[in-house]
């Protein structure tokens, strides 16, 4: 089997932009051309004035891609970029996978790879930096084949130190691809942007990127005595554990230094915040511009069929649609109640699910005693490149985006959506615009073609970087998810050194 690698088809445009000029400068260059829509491949349509598109783009606010907001601790940066694309594909992050854990257990820590987790394990990129499977799964999810990823990862799975059950993430896994323009309840994009469906992430990638490893299920696993203390291991415990691991690999260390070069001079300078910095780093490049939508709203009216161009109406006219996905990132970043039901019995019987009792209160759980009166309630989701990343909704309910649509339609009164009852029980009211719609088949066709108009591929890399390739190795030694085990013994050293080969 091959690697399977996301698409590197990037825009040749971009790089030669990249590579001669600032990112500060880019934004601005970058702004002009969206605006003006004078991209040599727009044809150069310009719309008519009182252009029915042009009316719905003004009312929704609706934009190409917009620059990159960088915060003033992480701006641009090479070489904090590419270490944050390592520490991105690197399980050394996750618990269970620290070598000396894994030789404790009597296994080869190179080579057994059954509870091996990095960020890339659930954001990878073949399936547009999501998972591909209705709920996440974690730690200790068994690879049958070592290059399984995606829905073929089996949980709960035994952990390598307790014995116990893991993995269950009661989440669908969303993409991070684009998470660079999330706003803050508002259609604007900012640096310290809210994360997560449930919003507990307030200050941006950088926040959000430091969590994952303290989770039991997603990334933690039964290292840091959890078997001993419970549950109630300390997150810093944990982190801690993490940044001593990374102090103690000399290619982090220098790659840490050059990253910072103004704020680590050794390795103890290295601490939790720069491993957020450098991820979020990665993430935030991790962009999609110029899609057919982009192009579209930019004033090229030609590049849509009949078809999709019916489905733009109709997702901000009757569908309701734009009352919550608008903006340039076709959402308002708000938390809306629409009753998409969970069901995690019909795919993992018993499941606990996020509030205990096999459901999720959205945000609800972000804060229970702020938000006690917003059960159900969860961020509105981009559908920019929804058509790459199903299942669909918070509990991936929906197969298909048709699927998705019909919930819409059917206004959330079908059978295994939260009942009226039962959001009046909680004490809350569905929000009004969703509501049945009445719409025929073809014109939820017609929505889903119009979904679909904005995927695009990653853009490529700044100066080259390349940001979607699973690197062949992370300098842990460790294997990458997705990269077939070689023969030999780690840690495998790039130039093959060490006798292994890839095969
Ligand atoms: C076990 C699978 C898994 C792993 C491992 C994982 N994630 Fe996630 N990620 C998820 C799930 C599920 C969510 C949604 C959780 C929620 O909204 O409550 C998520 C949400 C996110 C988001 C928020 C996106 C948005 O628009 O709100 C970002 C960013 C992200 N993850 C980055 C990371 C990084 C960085 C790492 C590694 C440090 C990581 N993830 C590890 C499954 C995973
Ligand atoms: C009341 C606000 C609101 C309206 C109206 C609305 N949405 Fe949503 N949309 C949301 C929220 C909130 C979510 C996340 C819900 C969840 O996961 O439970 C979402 C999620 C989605 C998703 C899933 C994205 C993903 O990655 O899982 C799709 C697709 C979608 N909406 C399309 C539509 C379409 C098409 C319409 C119109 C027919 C529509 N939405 C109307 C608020 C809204």
């Amino acid at each position: 089997m091959e690697a399977r690698n996301a698409s590197r088809a990037g825009s040749l445009r971009f790089l030669t932009v990249w590579s001669s000029m600032s990112a500060m400068v880019l934004s601005v260059l970058f702004l002009a051309s969206a605006g003006c829509g004078d991209d040599e491949d727009d044809g150069g349509t310009t719309p008519p004035a009182g252009d029915v598109y042009q009316d719905i783009i003004d009312e929704f606010a609706l934009s190409p891609l917009p620059a990159i907001p960088y915060p003033a601790n992480n701006l641009f940066n090479a070489e904090r970029i590419s270490l944050g694309k390592l520490l991105f594909f690197d399980p050394i992050l996750g618990g269970e996978s620290a070598p000396w854990i894994k030789s404790e257990m009597g296994v080869d820590p190179y080579r057994y790879r059954a509870n091996d987790m990095a960020c890339a394990t659930c954001h990878f990129p073949s399936f547009a930096f999501a998972d591909g499977r209705r709920l996440g799964a974690g730690v200790g999810g068994a690879q049958f084949d070592d290059m399984d990823i995606g829905p073929t990862r089996v949980v709960p799975a035994p952990s390598t130190i307790t014995g116990a059950d893991l993995g269950r993430v009661p989440r669908n896994t969303p993409t991070v691809l684009n998470t660079a323009f999330n706003g803050s309840e508002s259609i604007h994009p900012t640096a310290k942007s809210t994360q997560f469906m449930d919003g507990r992430v307030t200050g941006g990638l950088e926040e959000q990127a430091v969590l994952p490893i303290t989770s039991r299920d997603e990334m933690a696993g039964d290292a840091y005595g959890r078997e001993l203390t419970g549950e109630t291991v300390a997150a810093e415990v944990i982190q801690d554990s993490v940044m001593a691991r990374i102090r103690a690999i000399p290619e982090y260390v220098d790659r840490f230094r050059q990253a910072f070069a103004s704020e680590i001079r050794t390795a103890e300078d290295i601490e939790l915040e720069h491993l957020g910095r450098a991820i979020a780093a990665y993430e935030r490049e991790l962009i999609t511009p110029n899609s057919r939508y982009d192009q579209f709203v930019a004033g090229d009216r030609s590049v849509f069929s009949e078809t999709e161009a019916e489905g733009f109406e109709l997702f901000f006219g009757k569908g309701l649609c734009g009352d919550c996905h608008s903006g340039p990132m076709l959402s308002d970043y708000t938390f809306r109640i629409q009753g998409v039901g969970d069901d995690y019995d019909s795919i993992l019987p018993g499941f606990e699910g996020k509030n205990g009792e096999g459901g999720d209160w959205g945000r609800f759980h972000a804060d229970p005693e702020a938000f006690a009166d917003q059960k159900f309630s969860f961020r509105t989701l981009t559908v920019r490149n929804v058509e790459l990343t199903a299942p669909f909704f918070h509990s991936g309910s929906a197969g298909t985006l048709h699927e998705a649509v019909e919930f819409y339609n059917r206004g959330g009164l079908g059978q295994n959506d939260i009942s009226t009852a039962d959001l009046t029980a909680a004490g809350v009211v569905r929000d009004p615009s969703i509501r049945p719609l009445g719409l025929t088949e073809h014109e939820i066709d017609a929505i889903v073609a119009f979904m679909k108009t904005t995927t695009a591929p990653v853009q490529q890399g700044p100066l080259g970087i390349d940001l979607t390739t699973v690197p062949y190795r992370v300098p842990s030694g460790l294997l990458p998810p997705g990269m077939p085990t070689p023969a030999g013994r780690g840690p495998f050293l790039m130039d093959g050194s060490d006798g292994a080969t890839l095969h």
